[in-house]
């Protein structure tokens, strides 16, 4: 790429050239998301992937969100601009070892976290997010005995936000479980008034401590009304761009891992870059397709879903 190039100029022309759409996940680069159409949480992503009208849809965000797009919008290109971004959540899944363990639940519904493959999806009943999970639990009837995957934290808070006894996956995200109890406590101690907000995905003694729960949207929506000036965000952070531009003079700490040298940014998310947007929607490429059946399959529970949501 000629480094004189504006890519942020060169994306938008991009865009109208072959009437494109970018999609973008608060989890991406700030500048990313500073070209999107719309940014947004899973299930804002994927109700917007359901109703654009644009023929490309490009999706700045991991695999599993592409394939989604793609499923409710078969008929449209769904580029990723890096086929390796893909989610440590969704690996720890593996969609035959899964239908090997919804034989030993006969007569369970089978509801599946969105961050998993589209194999996956097609085994399950209901698909969720973190800003429904609860919801879609819900709307199912007291006696209904479930199984819920992959994420066993989100499941777990599930549980008990339900009183429902779910059968959990064992699986979790390799960014939601890095959180340090201890030095949260000792950055809570430093600044007593901090409200300390958390993503469902987080395990149960981070989750204990929160002033707040909820999926990405919901924590931004949270720092937006709640009056506190400063927040420890326990999450991944590339949330708090939105965040710091809906509300330039409060204060955002990313909520510290357990190892100085680690960090909370998605790996996965974080493949994805300005040039490789531009390289994608300049080429047509890396395209992410499925099988005609896996799709058939997998829309089902994906649209019970986004009834349930409406
Ligand atoms: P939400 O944006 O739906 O809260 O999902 C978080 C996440 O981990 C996506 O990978
Ligand atoms: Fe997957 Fe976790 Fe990254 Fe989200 S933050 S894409 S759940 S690895």
């Amino acid at each position: 790429i000629d480094p004189q190039l504006d890519l942020v100029a060169e994306i938008q022309r991009l865009k109208k050239e072959k009437n494109a759409v970018l999609l973008a996940h608060y989890y991406q680069e700030a500048e990313i998301q500073d070209i999107a159409d719309y940014i947004g949480d899973s299930l804002g992503l994927s109700q917007q992937a359901a109703r654009t009208e644009a023929d490309v849809i490009v999706f700045a965000g991991v695999h599993f969100m592409a394939e989604t797009a793609k499923i409710l919008s078969p008929e449209k290109k769904v580029l990723l601009p890096d086929l390796k971004a893909g989610c440590s959540l969704s690996d720890s899944c593996p969609p035959h070892l899964f239908a090997k363990f919804k034989e030993q639940y006969p007569n369970h519904t089978v509801i599946t976290y969105v961050n998993c493959t589209a194999e996956l999806k097609a085994l399950s009943d209901i698909v969720c997010t973190s800003s429904n999970a609860v919801q879609i639990v819900e709307s199912l009837p007291a006696d209904e005995k479930i199984i819920f995957g992959p994420d066993k934290n989100l499941g777990d808070y599930v549980r008990r936000k339900t009183g429902r006894d779910l059968v959990l996956w064992n699986g979790a995200c390799m960014v939601h479980e890095i959180f340090s109890q201890e030095r949260i406590d000792q950055l809570r101690r430093e600044h007593p008034q901090a409200k300390f907000i958390a993503h469902p995905e987080c395990e149960r003694e981070i989750l204990d401590q929160a002033d707040y729960i909820g999926s990405t949207s919901g924590l931004l929506k949270y720092t937006k009304e709640n009056p506190a000036d400063t927040f420890i965000v326990a999450t991944e952070s590339g949330i708090i761009h939105q965040m710091q531009l809906a509300s330039p003079h409060k204060t955002f700490i990313p909520a510290p891992p357990n190892n100085a040298c680690a960090c909370n940014d998605c790996p996965y998310m974080k493949l994805n870059t300005l040039e490789k947007v531009y390289n994608c929607m300049r080429f047509d490429l890396p395209e992410v397709d499925l099988p005609a059946d896996v799709i058939a399959r997998a829309r089902k529970p994906i649209e019970r879903m986004l009834e349930i949501s409406e």
